[in-house]
């Protein structure tokens, strides 16, 4: 099993599209797939069942909100088997990638959980909730990947428990690329056996000066960061916002379209860096 964390500090570079595409490329190659969603916004979540679906699990519990809220209030509510969406993102030719649903109240009990950091007595390890709660079905995959809210706050921090590993996609422009090294940095010091697998350069733009520009800073981002570049990147185009919607598709490349080979190309290099870490 390969558990791997997309995380940026930085917002809309391209997490979530990452996680998604690259988690429905992986099933359609025949891999058990399991996406976590971390993050409160719930865009994976509602990429891989529709708004409908995810207003219904809500309603019912059925998120890892009630898995942390459980951590907060010391309660046992909630229900693995139920909460975990099997068979998701609508497209025929993907039969094995599953889902753990994201919530929106995962905003305020993240606040709690902080708090419970220094009034809490007990020996429970706010960083080993997500791991205790889940740990008991992760082998039963190939890959899991978390797509995580900006920031590296005890939700991503209770993913990073998890991962073996960890990739930061980036616009590559100077406000989105600056905090990166910092990221690699404190990673590094909470899990000090986290692999870095890279930097993926999502929504690259522009021809001639404009690309030497981009090239330039992602030169600067390779010196400065101790991770590496990976040499996939995508261009920035229309169609990856028009699959965020979701919609029953035959396959990844009908979904996708011009953005299908970012993933096939993406999971290569992934699966060549897991293999030389080995
Ligand atoms: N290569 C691309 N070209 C054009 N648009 C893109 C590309 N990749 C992603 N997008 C779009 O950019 C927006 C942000 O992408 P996405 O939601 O994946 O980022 P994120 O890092 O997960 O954001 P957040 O931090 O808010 O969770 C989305 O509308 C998405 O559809
Ligand atoms: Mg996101």
């Amino acid at each position: 099993m390969q558990a791997i964390a997309i995380i940026n500090l930085k917002g809309g570079v391209g997490k979530t599209t990452t996680t998604v595409g690259l988690a429905q490329y992986l099933a359609e190659q025949g891999k058990k797939v399991l996406v976590i969603d971390l993050d409160p916004q719930t865009n994976a979540t509602v990429m891989l069942v529709g708004e409908e679906k995810w207003d219904e699990l809500n309603k019912a519990g059925h998120t890892l909100n009630t898995l942390f809220r459980d951590a907060v209030n010391s309660t046992h509510t909630f229900n693995l088997n139920e909460t975990l969406q099997k068979g998701v993102s609508g497209i025929k030719s993907v039969t094995t990638l599953d889902l753990l649903p994201s919530s929106i109240d995962l905003i305020e009990t993240q606040e709690q959980l902080a708090k419970a950091v220094y009034t809490n007595t007990s020996t429970l390890n706010l960083y080993d909730v997500l791991y205790n709660g889940i740990q008991s079905i992760l082998g039963a995959y190939d890959y899991v990947l978390f797509d995580c809210p900006p920031d590296l706050g005890l939700i991503t921090r209770n993913g990073l428990h998890v991962a073996g590993s960890y990739i930061i996609p980036t616009i590559p422009n100077i406000l989105s690329t600056w905090g990166i090294p910092q990221v690699v940095k404190h990673v590094k010091r909470y899990e000090p056996n986290i692999k870095a697998l890279g930097v993926v350069a999502t929504m690259v733009w522009g021809a001639g000066k404009q690309s030497n520009a981009v090239t330039k800073i992602l030169a600067e981002l390779e010196d400065e960061t101790d991770a590496p570049l990976f040499n996939t990147r995508t261009k920035r185009i229309d169609v990856f916002a028009a699959a965020a919607e979701y919609e029953e598709k035959n396959t990844v490349e009908d979904k996708w379209g011009g953005a299908y080979n970012f993933f096939k190309e993406l999971s290569a290099e992934i699966q060549t860096k897991l293999e030389n870490a080995k």
